[in-house]
């Protein structure tokens, strides 16, 4: 009777030998979203750039909470926040960590929750907002709207908003709020390179993430990404050392990014901001990319963030294999 089964119980077993080498394989892969080995010759600040919907609020409170009192004056750590420019000095003396999300999320969260920024910036934009002279809207955007949003948001040669936002806030901050400089008759130092998609694409082609952040902060995976940040930041100098209370960070981390800890009082504020609670501010990104021709829209305006940041595909996210 028994050797009736013995074809298939020799399939299950090796289909499940298969499987579980496949999972320990991908368990195993080690995230390289920080550069080895960062030292610094004086205590450094953590510095996190905050980019506008890729976790920022999120990270903000959870930094207060996690990092210890510093009895000297050094700042342990600081947030340059959405509406600020990294510039390549701050490199120097701090360890930076910048957050990244994939493009096409990336795109539905600000048609979604700050659609008017895109023309804020006052840059020459493909049209004008197709959601109104407010532009937010009480429900989730249709896929015709976020279509609509992404397009017009481009500039007149089709680059990206959230390419022209990065390049403007890290590749080339000199530039940073040049176009709105110019409305309020500030005359800027910079001149008309600071006007030109073209430009602005070709320095995108030619970035490297590595030269930009010694850390990068996938928000697919923060936490995870956080975590290893943080331990850098710990090695980079002995100052840095025990910086984090880790007994808080894991608690967080446990539970659902760390939901559990906004019921208590510091936490309430950034609530709403907890990544895995997103799906009650926009449609889920898998929805409005079903359609090949809404996922081609952002693989040409966002073209460099793909390929650059590790995304093979709308949505999904980073290999995080940065260095
Ligand atoms: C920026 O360039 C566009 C052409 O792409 C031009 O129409 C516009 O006047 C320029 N803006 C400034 C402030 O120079
Ligand atoms: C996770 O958070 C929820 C909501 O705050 C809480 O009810 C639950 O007990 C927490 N779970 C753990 C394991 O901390």
């Amino acid at each position: 009777m028994a050797w009736r089964w013995l074809p298939w119980l020799l399939g299950a077993c090796t289909g499940l030998a298969l499987l579980l080498l496949q999972s320990a394989m991908q368990s195993g892969k080690v995230p390289r979203n920080v550069q080895p080995e960062v030292r610094f010759q004086a205590m450094p600040t953590f510095v996190l750039k905050h980019n506008s919907k890729a976790g920022g609020t999120f990270s903000r409170t959870l930094l207060k909470a996690v990092f210890k009192f510093n009895p000297s004056k050094k700042a342990l750590w600081k947030i340059i926040d959405d509406d600020n420019a990294l510039f390549p000095n701050d490199k120097k003396k701090n360890f930076v960590a910048v957050l990244m999300r994939n493009p096409c999320a990336w795109n539905v969260a600000w048609a979604n929750e700050c659609p008017t920024k895109a023309w804020d910036f006052g840059r020459p934009t493909f049209a004008a907002n197709p959601l109104g002279p407010m532009g937010y809207l009480e429900r989730h955007t249709t896929d015709t709207e976020l279509r609509n949003w992404m397009l017009n948001a481009r500039s007149p040669e089709g680059l990206g908003v959230i390419s022209f936002y990065l390049w403007q806030s890290m590749v080339c901050p000199k530039c940073w709020g040049w176009h709105r400089k110019v409305k309020e008759g500030l005359n800027p130092k910079e001149g008309e390179h600071c006007n030109s998609s073209h430009r602005a694409q070709q320095d995108m082609a030619v970035m490297n993430p590595q030269s930009l952040a010694h850390c990068w902060i996938f928000q697919e995976t923060l936490m995870e990404d956080m975590r290893v940040c943080l331990t850098a930041f710990e090695a980079s100098h002995p100052a840095a050392a025990d910086s984090v209370r880790w007994d808080l960070f894991e608690k967080a981390a446990a539970n659902q990014s760390g939901e559990a800890l906004f019921f208590e009082r510091d936490w309430s504020v950034a609530r709403w901001a907890a990544p895995s609670l997103q799906y009650r501010r926009h449609k889920p990104c898998e929805e409005h990319f079903r359609d090949p021709a809404m996922r081609q829209i952002v693989r040409q305006s966002d073209a460099h963030l793909f390929e650059k940041f590790g995304y093979s595909d709308c949505c999904a996210p980073s290999s995080r294999e940065i260095w």
